[in-house]
């Protein structure tokens, strides 16, 4: 047997080389922090989110500053209301728990990060349900689709730069547009979470806006079985317009995720969502999985699947890693 003419290893034979040789690099600019903030004055822990928290309108003042620090390119804002109902008022009222939290963080930071906001009634309905129900108890899609018309309105005069359409209605991407620019606000951004899947991750996020659910979202949000659906619901949300489309959770759904990459003309983010972080963290708590590796390579593989950027509650840490690298 002869020696091997070709030798891959040549280029992985230093850590110069490797560096190099590396096809893609994780940028803070390019990672986003998903916060929750509540109403009152005190700080709650997440439970099954170790190191997230339910913020403060305070607190969130805060961490907002040191993320802008760490040099991340924004953060996505959840509201936790007191008071709910069936209709989700607290998502359009002027001093809804969002709009009051964005207004404090776009007077805390300005224009160092983009400030973006949840666009979803699901955390400020009684029921839980993304959308309000019909008599029959299903979601009603067109009604929603006023409901958004209005919060998307709410949102951009609270001074959200990019708003995040998570509630997969049909149609509610050219709805929130068409209110948008109905109001002057033409230069306000749509995340569209095009393909957003009815997933077994989002289970800690119940816990972090304190959600009613009872039930599931599987009438509207996509199964996992699906992958051309998938891509079809992204051609759809750009066709109506869509600034930027989102395949969420991430670390399951990299096919989809390559996929939309390879066909989008409009920029592709991914969402590292709750239980993708528990699962990581709960792991490197037992001692079972090295931390900081689990979380690098987590991100990274969201990157070269095609993510232009990336929703992920580790953003800042990631981020200070990475300047403390450079
Ligand atoms: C809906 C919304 C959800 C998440 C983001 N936006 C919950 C859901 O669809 O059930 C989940 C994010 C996460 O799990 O980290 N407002």
């Amino acid at each position: 047997m002869s020696n091997p003419v070709i030798r891959p290893r040549r280029l992985r034979t230093t850590p110069a080389l490797r560096r190099l040789a590396s096809e893609i690099r994780v940028h803070p600019a390019e990672l986003v922090l998903p916060m929750f903030v509540r109403e009152g004055n005190e700080v709650m822990p997440i439970q099954s989110m170790p190191g997230v928290v339910q913020h403060s309108v305070d607190s969130a003042r805060r961490a907002v500053v040191a993320a802008a620090e760490a040099g991340i390119g924004g953060v996505m804002l959840f509201g936790v209301p007191d008071v709910r109902d069936a209709t989700g008022t607290g998502a359009t009222d002027p001093n809804g728990i969002l709009n009051v939290a964005t207004r404090a963080l776009v007077d805390e930071i300005g224009d160092a990060l983009v400030v973006q906001t949840d666009l979803c009634l699901d955390e400020f309905t009684d029921h839980g349900h993304c959308g309000v129900l019909a008599t029959d108890g299903r979601v009603d899609n067109d009604a929603t689709l006023l409901r958004y018309s209005d919060m998307a309105v709410a949102q951009a005069s609270s001074g959200s730069a990019l708003l995040g359409l998570s509630g997969m209605m049909d149609g509610q991407v050219a709805a929130v547009r068409s209110s948008l620019d109905a109001a002057g606000f033409e230069d306000t951004a749509v995340l569209a979470y095009s393909a957003k899947y009815a997933s077994a991750y989002y289970g800690p996020f119940r816990e972090a806006v304190a959600s009613t659910l009872v039930g599931n979202r599987r009438t509207y949000q996509l199964d996992p079985a699906n992958r051309r659906e998938g891509v079809r619901e992204t051609q759809i949300d750009i066709d109506e317009g869509a600034d930027i489309v989102m395949v969420k959770p991430a670390g399951s759904y990299l096919d989809v995720l390559a996929e939309v990459a390879a066909m989008s003309p409009v920029p592709v983010w991914a969402y590292q969502v709750s239980g993708e972080y528990a699962m990581i963290e709960a792991a490197a708590a037992q001692g079972w999985i090295d931390r900081r590796r689990a979380v690098e390579e987590s991100i990274l593989s969201i990157r070269r699947a095609g993510a232009d950027a990336v929703l992920t509650y580790w953003a800042v840490e990631l981020a200070n890693w990475l300047n403390e690298e450079r």
